[in-house]
């Protein structure tokens, strides 16, 4: 099978000033630095890292909203122009997006049910009452009763609204939906909800997830494979049970230990993270992770790991581990 999504090396920096210093020469800031993964059709892969690690800047870029460094992003085959033209709507037709903030995605002059027709509307698909009739169908298969398809969206709760922009995004049948933190603003009660929609509209209509959150939890709900990303590289990679329960990077381990769990022993003591994440506009040298990492050795202030194969489906980044078929190293 073919790969619905394809990234490959994909890189941005920003040039940016020190903050209310003028004078000051402007530095870069490496918000993506490489990175590589595949969405294949129908089924979703979970990015999770801490704030700022450089999500929402790879979910931009998938998209085409900004334009790489570096790298390439493939989608269905054809490469995703970063200047928006005509191929570039026709692109992002198959390919939507899923906000945080519902509230921000939404009109708030508009009833709802206008809002999730709007799509086909603007590709004047179908005659008027088609287009409702569809929205309403749509707006129903996300749990939406009908008395509340006419309200206005100040008159709905969080988890409403997010089921709209999912029943909007979902109108012009996607391949795939970007999904950056889309139940980060809701209740945990309400997220469980939504995260179980996700799942079931996947099985119904087939469409692919790229799923972007800063928890761990979450995302091992969702995905069929989790990548993990720290300071802009992802660092490890694998099927969400598996790297849940066997992570292999000192970071992944460190995440992992982070959530409160009723079976984990004394035995499994938590990691503790030391300090902040370095600025990703003053990178260490070598890994990006060891000034915080509990086992980092001598080489890794000065040689940045790269992704190697682990065998099962995981990869990961980080010079304490041996690749599959490799040797330890000394
Ligand atoms: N337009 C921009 N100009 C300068 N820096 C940016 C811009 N967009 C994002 N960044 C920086 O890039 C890094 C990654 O940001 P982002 O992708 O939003 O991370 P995340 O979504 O994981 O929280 C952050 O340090 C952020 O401040
Ligand atoms: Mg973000």
């Amino acid at each position: 099978m073919s790969a619905l999504l394809e990234v490959r090396d994909l890189e941005r920096r920003f040039s940016v000033r020190g903050s209310g210093l003028p004078w000051r020469r402007p530095s870069t800031l490496h918000a993506v630095g490489g990175v590589s993964f595949d969405v294949e059709p129908g089924r979703t892969l979970g990015l999770v890292g801490e704030s700022g690690c450089g999500k929402s800047t790879t979910a931009r870029l998938v998209l085409g909203l900004m334009a790489p460094t570096a790298g390439s992003v493939r989608f269905e085959g054809v490469d995703v122009p970063s200047e928006r033209g005509a191929r570039w709507r026709a692109l992002r037709r198959r390919m939507q997006m899923v906000y945080q903030d519902p509230l921000g995605a939404l009109d708030r002059r508009l009833p709802v049910d206008a809002q999730v027709a709007e799509p086909l509307d603007i590709a004047a698909d179908g005659r008027p009452a088609e287009r409702i009739g569809r929205a309403h169908e749509l707006m129903a298969a996300v749990g939406l009763t009908p008395n509340l398809f006419a309200r206005y969206p100040h008159e709905l709760s969080g988890g409403q609204r997010q089921r709209v922009v999912l029943a909007r995004a979902l109108i012009v049948r996607p391949a795939l939906l970007v999904c950056d933190e889309p139940v980060s603003a809701l209740d945990v009660s309400i997220q469980a909800q939504v995260v179980n929609l996700l799942r079931d509209l996947q099985s119904r209509f087939g469409v692919a997830y790229l799923f972007i959150s800063h928890d761990l939890k979450v995302v091992r709900q969702v995905s069929d494979e989790v990548a993990v990303m720290y300071l802009g590289r992802i660092v490890e990679q694998g099927p969400p049970d598996d790297l849940f329960h066997r992570p292999q990077h000192p970071y992944t381990q460190a995440l992992v230990s982070a959530i409160p769990s009723p079976w984990r022993g004394a035995a499994d003591a938590r990691v503790m993270l030391e300090g902040d994440p370095p600025s990703p506009s003053a990178l260490p040298d070598g890994c990006a992770f060891h000034p915080r990492c509990p086992v980092a050795m001598p080489a890794c202030r000065v040689e940045r790991p790269a992704l190697v194969d682990l065998g099962a489906g995981r990869r990961a980044a980080c010079h304490r581990l041996v690749p599959s078929g490799g040797t330890a190293p000394c």
